[in-house]
């Protein structure tokens, strides 16, 4: 093995990664670049700063990536309406790509060998890190201290931390904390009690949306204006990105919005539960799937419904730096040109419902579908015989069937 010259670790400044910056200090004695990105985690980040420069570290980068996450990484995905096994809305998944792009810039500009992470051995962060590293830069080797060292569990690390005198951070109730992962399109809670998916969630676990059960009595009505596929407006103020994700996460919030306790299948091979809040999100899967509704042709709109799945599945799995993630966005954004125009969504009781949608491109026809007379050359006499073909091959089979 070659020596290591340079390191850039992720770093937020958590337990996990301020133990490992000490491990990387104390194993590879070279020097290490700690980067933090700021994802709209609700965090403050001068924290970090100073934590890494109380270990010593001389370059220190915190970089806000907020703008860029939600137009690069999270409006492409919404345009094909992702969700991974029906139901999770991808927020940790789709952070990862965006993590590693930068700390592979990092290394380049600083000169580093290697890159390391602070994801644990049994989850999908590390692979979705490494692949994306691989991919944008093979030279680059990747430093994974969880699948190297003999700290085994959660408990030998919070051991390691106090022989290092690392402080702990514990949780409002003064226990240690689950293992969170947030930024602005959602926050998953795992660990501890939630391990077991017979127990119900407690109610602590939540941070960013009330119970519907707590929520207003009276609905909320907005409305929201997307522009070739992309949300680019709320009540009618245009707004960039990260704003317009952060103002649906406050209004989804309040309601209840976009809550999901949830059992998946990891891509390395194991199930797990988590609790997923994604207020913001939820609302705009909705609200696009209703402006969807009035612009795509049905055969648009069905094949993106049968690509999604395999989709979201390539972003869970860590492959968003591939060539069939990058085919299939190109079939989903070309489908995307016509599809602008207003939502309004009735947000009530951890519900974000379409009520009503308008597009100047829309391709709905109250004349052809009208119950009532029209002027529309529309022939009834015609479905007669389009019944009748699609009918000939089931008569055969009943036929038969009945022989
Ligand atoms: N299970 C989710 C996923 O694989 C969330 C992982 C979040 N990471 C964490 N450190 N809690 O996308």
């Amino acid at each position: 093995m070659t020596k290591t010259e340079k390191i850039v670790l992720s770093y937020s400044g958590g337990l996990d990664t301020s133990i490992i910056l000490k491990w990387l200090q104390e194993v590879y004695g070279c020097e290490v670049v700690t980067f933090t990105a700021d994802l709209g985690q609700g965090e403050e980040l001068e924290p970090a700063r100073a934590k890494a420069e109380m270990s010593g570290v001389k370059d220190i980068r915190i970089v806000d990536l907020r703008e860029e996450f939600v137009s690069d990484f999270v409006f492409p995905m919404l345009r094909a309406n992702a969700l991974y096994e029906g139901q999770y809305l991808l927020g940790s998944s789709i952070a990862r790509p965006l993590i590693a792009k930068r700390l592979v810039g990092i290394a380049r500009e600083v000169g580093a060998d290697a890159i390391a992470h602070g994801a644990t051995g049994k989850g999908n962060d590390q692979i979705r890190f490494e692949l994306a590293i691989n991919a944008l830069d093979p030279s680059l080797k990747v430093i994974a201290p969880w699948r190297q060292w003999n700290i085994r569990s959660r408990t030998q690390l919070l051991e390691y931390a106090e022989k290092h005198h690392i402080p702990v951070p514990s949780d409002k109730r003064g226990e240690a904390p689950f293992s969170i992962d947030a930024n602005l399109l959602h926050t998953s809670t795992e660990g501890k009690i939630l391990e077991n998916p017979a127990e119900v969630a407690p109610d602590h676990v939540y941070q960013r949306t009330v119970d519907p059960l707590d929520a207003p009595d009276a609905p909320e009505i907005i409305t929201i204006g997307f522009e070739a596929g992309d949300p680019v407006s709320v009540n009618g103020k245009s707004m960039t990105p990260a704003a317009l994700l952060s103002e649906l996460n406050g209004l989804g919030g309040r309601h209840g919005v976009g809550r999901l306790d949830l059992v998946e299948n990891r891509f390395i091979g194991m199930k797990s539960r988590g609790i997923y809040e994604t207020p913001g999100g939820t609302i705009l899967l909705a609200a696009h799937r209703g402006i969807e509704s009035i612009t795509l042709d049905r055969a648009a709109a069905h094949l993106k419904d049968e690509i999604m799945p395999r989709y979201a599945e390539l972003i869970y799995n860590g492959f968003w730096f591939a060539p069939e993630r990058e085919m299939l966005q190109a079939l989903i954004d070309q489908s995307q040109a016509f599809v602008s125009g207003e939502v309004t969504v009735r947000l009530y009781k951890g519900s974000a419902s379409v009520i009503s949608r308008t597009s100047p491109w829309s391709l709905y026809s109250a004349d052809l579908v009208t119950f009532e007379e029209s002027a529309v050359a529309y022939d009834h006499r015609d479905a007669e015989g389009f019944i009748r073909l699609n009918g000939l091959r089931l008569k055969s089979w009943a036929a038969r069937n009945g022989r």
